[in-house]
């Protein structure tokens, strides 16, 4: 089974339209000859500018959140038709932050993954444990319920389309990046859960690390057998560097 490494890179609240232009025309050049998929996932604010200046580059554009309902009463959110307007490839759900800071609970994931994929965008499922979760060797716990939980209303022949990504959360934005045995492990974890469902789908899943990638540490963590990517934060926001880390797959 050969399966097509993304770089994806999680701006988070990070560059107005001025800048993430200047960051598109700075990258595109650099991954021109990339053999990875890529992508970058900008505020909302800067996805319609990012999507026209990418167009026929190959790099996608993903959001960083979204509301499971197609429209309603939801100050503040947008719906999957929105995104699909502007073109945009896809969205992170589930990122600990959004777990930790803003509620986001496995129960609106099982809602959000399915209405992503009903819309044809990509859900990036973000899943990890806490430093206390991995002391306490309850990280295979976690990521079970996490993982079960929000595909739970996915079909199995859709479970694939799915990207899911491991972040471990102790490695987000601390520089302080898991083991190769620790992210192998790990996603070797979630794969064989996806197994579990479908034997195809395990096979086919693209499961990225997450936490701390870095341009001298991507390589890697890039060549482990499980892991089919990174999901990227502080380092992405550089083009040079995120360029360096696509090269690096
Ligand atoms: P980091 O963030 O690369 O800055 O650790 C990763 C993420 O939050 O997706």
């Amino acid at each position: 089974m050969t399966r097509t490494p993304l770089i994806a890179g999680n701006w988070k609240m990070h560059k107005t339209i001025a800048e993430a232009e200047a960051f598109i025309q700075a990258l595109l050049p650099r991954v021109a000859a990339a053999r990875s998929d890529v992508a970058i996932c900008p505020p909302f604010t800067a996805l319609g500018a990012m999507v026209d200046s990418a167009r026929g580059s190959g790099v996608h554009v993903y959001a960083q959140n979204v509301h499971e309902a197609g429209s309603g009463a939801f100050t503040g959110e947008v719906s999957p038709p929105m995104l699909v307007e502007l073109d945009v490839h896809g969205a992170i759900v589930g990122h600990s932050e959004r777990r930790q800071l803003f509620g986001e609970t496995d129960r609106a994931l099982q809602a959000k993954v399915p209405a992503l994929l009903d819309a044809g965008l990509v859900p990036i499922l973000c899943v990890g444990e806490t430093e206390e979760e991995r002391e306490a060797e309850q990280t295979q716990r976690k990521l079970r319920q996490q993982v079960r939980e929000a595909l739970a209303k996915v079909d199995d022949a859709r479970l694939a389309d799915v990207v899911i990504a491991y972040e471990p959360i102790w490695a987000i934005g601390t520089g302080k990046v898991a083991t190769p045995e620790q992210a192998q492990d790990a996603i070797a974890f979630v794969r064989a859960l996806v197994n579990d469902r479908s034997r195809a789908a395990g096979d086919a899943v693209r499961v990225l690390y997450g936490g701390s990638v870095k341009p001298d540490n991507a390589a890697e963590l890039l060549a482990l057998p499980d892991v089919d990517g990174a999901l990227v934060g502080g380092a992405s926001l550089d083009a040079e560097s995120f360029a360096a880390i696509v090269a690096a797959a």
